[in-house]
């Protein structure tokens, strides 16, 4: 597992970015997956007057990926408008440990616009996931 960003993944999420539908939050957040297949998948978070109804970046990128035909991920970055820094949310998490491993790379910008890497593992450890579904039977 690279621990580097693939060379596209961050220009994609900036791109992305600037596509965010978050008239209510105003806050416009890009996400770029790099998949196992080499290709690179981004998605936007799309808000909707029912607020629960919205959707995170992180997971549309996520179906970008599984509509493109592709179900692992090799790495994540998720950057917001403006700079500064936003981890994936608690759902988003979950939503990207269905198709990666612990050790997948999760870039995100720190607040001096440089990235910064975490894993899946450090993000959710002890997390729950399809293996749980094999084994706790
Ligand atoms: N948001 C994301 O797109 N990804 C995250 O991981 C954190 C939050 C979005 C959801 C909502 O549209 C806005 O940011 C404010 O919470």
């Amino acid at each position: 597992m690279s621990n580097s960003p693939h060379k596209d993944l961050l220009g994609a999420a900036q791109t992305v970015r600037a596509n965010a539908y978050a008239p209510y939050s105003k806050f416009q957040v890009g996400a770029a997956v790099l998949g196992v297949d080499g290709n690179v998948y981004v998605g936007c978070n799309v808000e909707n007057a029912a607020y629960p109804e919205g959707q995170c970046a992180e997971a549309s990128a996520i179906s970008a990926m599984v509509a493109g035909g592709c179900t692992e991920i090799a790495q994540i970055c998720i950057v917001k408008k403006g700079g500064g820094r936003v981890a994936p949310c608690g759902g988003c998490r979950q939503k990207i440990n269905e198709f990666a491993g612990a050790d997948v790379p999760i870039f995100v910008q720190g607040k001096d616009g440089a990235l910064q890497s975490y894993t899946l593992g450090e993000l959710l450890p002890i997390a729950f996931g399809k293996t749980n579904l094999e084994t706790d039977k």
